[in-house]
């Protein structure tokens, strides 16, 4: 495995791959490592046959009061992990290296990026879109892999890989989840003993509206109500969101039609935390 650190040299090392036409599989992750992402490495892995993880704090996704400075940066395990997954190379740029002074251009993706995570953090998703264009420019794969644990990122950038024509398949990998349900995340370390429990509270509710949805539920308005009391009752917290929309537009649902996407962001002490279904209507 090779730890590469300029897009000059990504570029360089990967042109033999290439001409050879070798299937070049892209992973773009933040770092701090969990089975969530090994996931995503695991498939690129059975699909491609160059597997390049990038891991970058992208400074450009995160609001003034965010967690950008404290965002955990375990290198050394990072690294460990993807030799672990027998990733070929992994892409670890520095900020100067992504925004070098006098950078001005922004990617952005409109209307399905107004609701959801993008009403409470605004930017947040120009700046994904921004950094995931130059990372597919910089590596140019066939297949990039992201989690149906972010699944509005996914939508946007399904979105902007039809819209700008960037010539790849993008592949959403399924949520990777705790024994106890509670959905894989880097910020879950930033959660005490009784955060983490309360934590629950999260899968819990989306597990029961699934479950009253499969015993005929139709009733956005009522499920949305009874998953808020839940979680509000588990302890102290800020719901940002608790909404069940189209699973494809991002558009709100009134009933359960189709395919629905539920979703919810929740603050439980010092973290943010989001977690999501689809059903079937
Ligand atoms: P990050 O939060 O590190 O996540 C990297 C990828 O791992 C994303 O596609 C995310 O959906 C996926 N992932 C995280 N937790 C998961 C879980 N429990 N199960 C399945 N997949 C999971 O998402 C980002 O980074 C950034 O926004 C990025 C796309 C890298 C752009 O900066």
């Amino acid at each position: 495995m090779r730890k590469i650190e300029t897009i000059h040299d990504l570029r360089s090392g990967l042109a033999p791959a290439r001409r050879a036409g070798r299937t070049i599989g892209l992973v773009p992750t933040m770092g701090a490592l969990h089975e969530g992402h090994r996931s995503l490495m695991r498939i690129a892995r059975q699909q491609c046959q160059e597997v390049v993880v990038s891991i970058f704090v992208n400074p450009t996704q995160f609001g003034p009061n965010e967690d950008y400075q404290r965002y955990p940066r375990p290198a050394e395990a990072d690294l460990a992990c993807c030799a672990d997954e027998r990733v070929d190379t992994v892409f670890m740029p520095s900020v100067e290296e992504m925004y070098p002074v006098g950078e001005t251009t922004r990617v952005a993706v409109t209307r399905l990026t107004e609701g959801l995570c993008g009403r409470f953090r605004p930017g947040h998703f120009d700046g994904v879109t921004t950094v995931v264009a130059k990372l597919f420019n910089i590596v140019q794969p066939d297949r990039a892999y992201f989690g149906q644990k972010d699944a509005q990122q996914v939508v946007v950038i399904r979105q902007m890989v039809r819209d700008l024509c960037f010539p790849l398949e993008i592949v959403t990998c399924p949520i990777i989840r705790e024994p106890d349900g509670l959905a894989m995340s880097s910020r879950n370390m930033y959660l005490s003993p009784a955060d983490r429990k309360q934590a629950l509270s999260l899968s819990g509710a989306l597990r029961w509206a699934q479950q009253t949805i499969a015993a005929g539920q139709r009733d956005v308005a009522a499920l949305v109500a009874e998953m808020r009391e839940q979680i509000a009752s588990s302890g102290r917290c800020r719901i940002d969101y608790v909404e069940i929309v189209d699973a494809d537009s991002l558009v709100p649902k009134t009933t359960i039609t189709g395919r629905c996407l539920i979703a919810l962001a929740v603050h439980i002490g010092p973290a943010r935390l989001i977690d999501n279904v689809v059903v079937e209507g």
